[in-house]
């Protein structure tokens, strides 16, 4: 039986940058994101006994052989947990190009956990399936659960997992994401937090920051204090960065239009624009305000050259089933 599934890529608030059990990918501390529902992945699986061996394919891209082998990797554990010998088809499509330069892997894992365990009639909670799509990529637990989307660090994988803290409809925030490059990551992500936690002196600080920072991001949140929200998501995107730059090797993700766009967002607030900046494991920057300033946010960003294009988000719901297959 075929089975389909979406998922919202998220945007981390508080970021996870660094494991404190790899194999677990337990985090070192606790996160929080906004799904985005303009950044979605679609995945079809189908388990029958006519393959003969897994076989991934992204529409419109290339998968190495190691993608190969994590998605097989990954079926096999499910394979297990529900008795089955089958092996699958798995063919996904991201409404975000590659071009684009986002990393899909958590909107993948997290299609990929809804659809293929679906697909072999485990029935899951929401919870299951979060601890489930931790394991194939940490940031796609929090792509499971609806809007604004709490990860508890835990210290076990039963007590490590993503749930919503408010729907989408709580708060009608934007993210706009400006595309300035679409250079793909060199080092993954997985190999740069683990360089991180073993080189970079601002690794244990940040972690400590970080975990003081939830809770009080979670207090702005419940006044839906925008002021206070963004301070915090640039103070942590800023930290992270600074883990990321003292890292060796070096991880320098941004490019000079980063930095040009950072500063833009410094003067745009003076100008009486209240918007924020996150930036991920990349160059691109995600710009956070509130829907009622999208407009003048997007006619200050039209003035900035070299920006090869913009998405605006909006909270989304999370991984859910559809009824249009890909194959
Ligand atoms: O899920 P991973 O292993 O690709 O980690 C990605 C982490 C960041 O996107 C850089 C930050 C975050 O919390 O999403």
């Amino acid at each position: 039986m075929k089975i389909t599934a979406v998922a919202p890529a998220n945007i981390a608030f508080i970021k996870y940058w660094g494991k404190k059990n790899d194999n677990l990918r337990l985090p070192a501390n606790g996160s929080l994101s906004m799904s985005l529902d303009k950044c979605t992945t679609t995945t079809t699986v189908e388990f029958d006994k006519k393959y003969r061996k897994d076989s991934f394919e992204i529409l419109g891209d290339t998968v190495s052989d190691k993608e190969q082998a994590r998605v097989s990797n990954y079926l096999s554990r499910l394979r297990k947990m529900a008795k089955s010998k089958f092996f699958a088809r798995v063919v996904s499509r991201n409404s975000f190009p590659k071009s684009t330069g986002i990393a899909a892997s958590a909107s993948g894992f997290a299609a990929l956990s809804v659809a293929a365990s679906s697909a072999l009639e485990l029935k899951l909670s929401e919870k299951k399936l979060s601890i489930l799509a931790r394991l194939g990529s940490g940031s796609a637990c929090r792509s499971i659960p609806d809007g604004f989307v709490e990860w508890r660090e835990g210290n076990s994988n039963e007590t490590s997992f993503a749930y919503s803290i408010y729907p989408p409809s709580y708060w009608d925030l934007r993210d706009i994401l400006l595309i300035i490059s679409a250079e793909q990551k060199r080092v993954p992500t997985t190999r740069g937090q683990e360089a991180s936690r073993e080189t970079s002196i601002f690794y244990r600080p940040r972690i400590d920051q970080a975990r003081r920072l939830l809770p009080l991001l979670k207090k702005a949140f419940v006044k839906k204090n925008l002021e206070e929200v963004g301070k915090i998501i640039e103070k942590d995107t800023i930290n992270m960065h600074c883990v990321m730059m003292t890292t060796n090797p070096p991880l320098f993700y941004w490019s000079p239009k980063t930095l040009e766009i950072i500063k833009n967002v410094y003067l745009w607030r003076e100008e009486g624009v209240p918007v924020y900046f996150a930036i991920d494991a990349g160059p691109n920057v995600h710009l956070i305000c509130e829907g009622g300033n999208e407009k003048s946010v997007l006619e200050k960003v039209k003035k900035i050259k070299g920006i090869n294009k913009i998405i605006v988000n909006k909270p989304a719901k999370g991984s859910h089933l559809i009824n249009n297959h890909l194959f």
